[in-house]
């Protein structure tokens, strides 16, 4: 079932929107050669907590940690570890914002100093392709439309499209319905209306879309080895269109 919000709702997971923003706009200074991602970690709880906020993930289904940090061939749920960001790494930064009870998630894919011009386009067309689905979560067109959007964008660039990670519906849960493919058949899945609030996450390999989870259980990583990277923003559909709840401004 979808759980419809209202603007009022709207507004207060807007609130834990700009929280998530300022947490990563922090990270973009602090990311560089040299630093551990377990430290990331404890910026942002610490950090949260400073602004009245708590990082959903921790405790959710027995997540141990605040934030996810998934570097290079790692596709999502990466945990944070005693591991020394170095030059030339991706890593992608995902976290869930509880403020009074309302839910924002973004992830965001960032450069530890000087990476190589094939990791620097993966995170390009990552954000672009995201993007590319948010232009089309308009009242009216379908989900479809959103997982096509991203799909075509990417595929011919030789670049593939994860299957087992979606988008999702968010309000108090982190969690809701409905499901959000990044690939898809235009005009087919359910019909976008107002006040649905759902994020649209791709995950894009520079290889193949095939993936195996890592023996702690929970990190998905690219079967050949191949990087990885993915930007989410969680959006709301109104009239006007849709509105980026995670918004970081010029980014
Ligand atoms: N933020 C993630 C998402 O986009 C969820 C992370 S799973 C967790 O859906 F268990 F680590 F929280
Ligand atoms: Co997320």
């Amino acid at each position: 079932m979808i759980i419809i919000k209202t603007p009022e709702e709207i507004e207060k997971m807007k609130v834990a929107g700009r929280v998530l923003a300022d947490v990563h706009h922090e990270l973009r200074k602090i990311i560089k050669p040299g630093v551990r991602t377990i430290d990331l970690d404890t910026f942002v709880e610490k950090y949260l907590k400073e602004r009245g906020a708590y990082p959903e993930q921790k405790g959710y289904e027995g997540y141990p940690y605040s934030i996810c940090t998934s570097v290079n061939d790692e596709i999502c749920h990466g945990f944070p570890t005693e591991y020394i960001l170095k030059d030339g790494d991706i890593v992608t930064v995902d976290m869930v914002v509880n403020v009074d009870g309302w839910l924002a998630d973004s992830a965001w894919s960032y450069e530890v100093g000087q990476v190589s011009k094939e990791a620097h386009d993966l995170l390009e067309v990552t954000r672009q392709a995201m993007y590319k689905g948010i232009e089309v979560a308009k009242i009216g067109n379908r989900l479809g439309d959103i997982g096509y959007a991203i799909q075509s964008y990417v595929e011919p660039k030789g670049y593939s499209v994860v299957r087992e990670f979606v988008g999702h519906g968010i309000g108090r849960d982190m969690h809701e319905d409905p499901q959000v493919a990044h690939y898809g058949i235009p005009g087919r899945g359910p019909r976008i209306v107002e006040g649905m609030v759902f994020t649209i996450e791709p995950m894009i390999n520079l290889g193949k879309k095939e993936l195996y989870i890592d023996k702690n259980g929970w990190t998905a990583k690219t079967k050949d080895g191949s990087l990885s990277a993915q930007y989410e923003h969680q959006i709301a559909i109104t009239k006007e269109g849709p509105i980026i709840i995670t918004d970081q401004g010029d980014c």
